[in-house]
């Protein structure tokens, strides 16, 4: 059937067009049109498509999920080898390798790049069009994951130039970033299945599944960093190479920097390390390269690595070490807790010694034992914990984790709840001191932190939370390291916290399920203690964001006699609840309710941690970087990088100024 002139003019069109909005969306992070118009589009082409499959162009959007590879990928050959980088392991070992270099190429440049951390690709144009996908393999040939790399829509299936080259192979890093890996992990583990020990596992994971729509449906993204086999193009430098790549629709290794003597290096190298938590994708190092092609061309390579490019190793964020031991820990709601002892190792700059295990579920899951050799992570803030236990080192002499059958610090009765271990000793002090060490925190307390709280359960001064009200200097001073002076300074940050809005209030009394947030609810809704107290199960489901399982807590915890006699112990010891609101009165429209605010640069008039106070106090969400969610950025004074984030995003920004005119307008009045 011939097509008409008029379809194919308009076929092409569409391709064009929902390849260049993909482009701005994917690669530049700026979208042009609204998801319902892409759509709307995609639809169009597809009816095209069905019509006139003749016509189907390779670069079309619809060529990114084609069928399944029945019986495991073809092996495919690099034209040029793969070849893998010599590693700087320090600062130290950096500056040895830059000198040598400048020793014998005085006039020589650099071009310094980060090393994303995942899984290497090359991708083979012919004539502009994307005709192959080779995994690294063992460098002289991988697999062929055409078909999944296609579905990776930072990958262009034509390249964005008139005149393409001949050939062109392109080299780059197949990532997941950390967010997203964290989310596929629990997604994984909700359905049952196995999960990934970092992201460039998950990444690595996901190119190589044998059903093109499973990666398809992960979040991976390509980072071009080098390109191989060329024909039809010329190039003399690095930087320019990735400049290219920028300009043929690709994303490319950035922030980059072009250095011409060994100190620009050194502060770029440290400037990424102290840096590397902020950004999306996990960074293990910079890549630095000799500029000038003809200089890497007299440099030549060995049979492993060329000698024009080195890595500059960051701290690693992960290792491996043994568990010498395990202890139990036992939280103020009493859930007994396995953590591990570790052989200290360092892991990101911080010393790990100890690593919680979460619950007897999980360390029967990943059949972990003492003496186990285990693989270590911390990445960026998150906190350290083991991701592996490398079975294969197995000793002989492996003791398993047993749950305990009594707690192991009062020896009382535990439950199972759920996949925890629970003691349901009322007087546990484990629980006693956690349950003020927690109170302290709620109430800012300063000075009753986790030592001195274990001290006054110890010495018999505090029981429940009300007996901390009623303790005098002299009783404080019983505990060791406590004079008069200090005992005093306690004593008063104590009277200090009397009074209490019953929000806080309703936080301290640890009710299960209980945090914070729903705490605030519950306090806005009552608005006084007594209400509150009498509240019945109804009314707390009339509540939005209460549930049936949390009202059903509720109530139990506020029927029980013991804890209504805690509470009333605690006014009689001077606690004064302040209740949120006088009822009728009007709540003032806060522009920050429900809003996501990230702040960045210096404050004039408050620091950074009073005014996230002030802003979560008024309903926002205090985040530390910038996403699409974003719904505003504060600017202070020499903003850092979030700032450009929020531009790029297009995020609202708002001025120091603008900032205190909208806390006023919310009835704070900063002056
Ligand atoms: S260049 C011949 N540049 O790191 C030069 N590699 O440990 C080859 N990588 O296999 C590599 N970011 O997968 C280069 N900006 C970058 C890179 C980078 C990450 C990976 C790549 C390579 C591995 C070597």
């Amino acid at each position: 059937m011939a097509v008409p002139k008029e379809v194919l003019r308009r076929y092409n069109e569409l391709v064009d067009l929902l390849n260049k909005y993909d482009y701005y969306y994917y690669v530049l992070d700026r979208p042009l049109v609204s998801d319902a118009e892409y759509d709307r589009l995609k639809r169009e082409l597809e009816e095209i498509e069905k019509n006139y499959p003749e016509i189907i162009r390779p670069d079309s959007p619809t060529q990114r999920v084609g069928g399944k590879v029945a019986e495991g990928f073809r092996e495919a050959p690099h034209r040029i080898p793969m070849l893998s980088l010599e590693n700087a392991m320090n600062e130290n070992e950096l500056r040895q390798w830059l000198r040598k270099i400048k020793d014998q190429f005085p006039d020589a440049e650099f071009c310094a790049e980060p090393k994303f951390d995942g899984t290497s690709l090359e991708l083979v144009y012919e004539n502009g069009i994307l005709v192959r996908a080779i995994t690294r393999g063992d460098g002289t040939k991988g697999e062929d994951v055409t078909a999944n790399a296609k579905t990776i829509r930072t990958i262009p299936l034509r390249l964005r130039v008139d005149s393409p080259p001949v050939r062109i192979d392109v080299r780059g890093e197949v990532l997941i970033s950390r967010r997203d890996f964290e989310e596929l992990n629990e997604r994984l583990l909700r359905e049952g299945g196995r999960t990934f020990a970092n992201p460039r596992n998950a990444a690595a994971g996901s190119l190589r599944q044998l059903d093109p729509s499973i990666t398809a449906s992960r979040p991976l993204t390509f980072i071009a960093w080098g390109v191989g086999y060329y024909e039809g193009i010329s190039f003399e430098d690095q930087c320019q190479i990735l400049d290219t790549l920028d300009n043929f629709g690709f994303k490319t290794s950035r922030p980059r920097k072009r250095c011409s003597d060994i100190e620009e290096v050194v502060r770029y190298y440290r400037e990424m390390e102290e840096k590397r938590d902020s950004f999306d994708y996990e960074m293990d190092g910079i890549v630095v390269k000799v500029a000038q092609l003809s200089i890497q061309e007299r440099l030549g390579a060995t049979s492993h690595h060329p000698r024009w490019a080195i890595a500059g190793k960051f701290k690693p964020v992960e290792r491996t070490t043994r568990i010498k031991d395990v202890v139990y820990q036992v939280g103020r709601t009493g859930i007994i807790t396995p953590v591990a002892i570790l052989e200290p190792v360092e892991v990101g700059g911080v010393v790990v010694s100890r690593v919680s295990l979460h619950n007897f579920d999980q360390v029967r899951q990943m059949d972990v034992r003492v003496g186990d050799w285990v693989y270590v992570r911390r990445a960026g803030d998150v906190i350290p914990e083991i991701t592996t236990v490398i079975k294969e080192r197995r000793p002989p002499d492996t003791k398993p984790i047993e749950p305990p059958d009594r707690c192991p610090v009062c020896g009382g009765p535990v439950v199972k709840e759920g996949a925890y271990l629970k003691c349901i000793n009322m007087a546990c002090p484990a629980k006693q001191a956690g349950q003020l060490e927690y109170m302290a925190k709620v109430l800012e307390i300063e000075g009753l932190g986790e030592s001195t709280a274990n001290a006054m359960v110890k010495h018999g001064l505090v029981k429940d939370p009300a007996d901390l009200f009623a303790l005098t200097p002299r009783d404080i001073m019983k505990l060791p390291g406590y004079a008069v002076r200090s005992a005093t300074k306690l004593y008063e940050q104590i009277q200090r916290a009397r009074r209490i809005p019953l929000d806080k209030f309703i936080t301290v009394l640890s009710i299960p399920g209980v945090g914070k947030e729903t705490a605030r609810l519950l306090a806005e809704h009552f608005k006084t203690l007594d209400r509150f107290l009498n509240a019945t199960e109804s009314e707390l489901l009339s509540i939005r964001g209460i549930g049936p399982q949390l009202a059903k807590n509720i109530v139990t915890f506020i029927r029980n006699p013991q804890n209504r006699s805690v509470i009333e112990k605690m006014l009689r010891n001077g606690v004064e609840v302040l209740p949120v609101e006088k009822e009728g009165e009007e709540v003032k429209e806060s522009p920050f309710a429900g809003k996501r605010v990230v702040f960045t640069g210096e404050l004039e008039k408050l620091t950074r941690s009073q005014a996230k106070k002030i802003v979560e106090s008024l309903g926002a969400k205090v985040t530390s970087s910038v996403s699409r969610s974003t719904d505003m950025v504060v600017v202070g004074k020499n903003p850092g990088r979030k700032y450009r984030d929020a531009q790029r995003y297009g995020v609202r920004i708002v001025p120091e100024e603008e900032f205190y005119e909208m806390l006023r307008q919310a009835g704070v009045d900063i002056s």
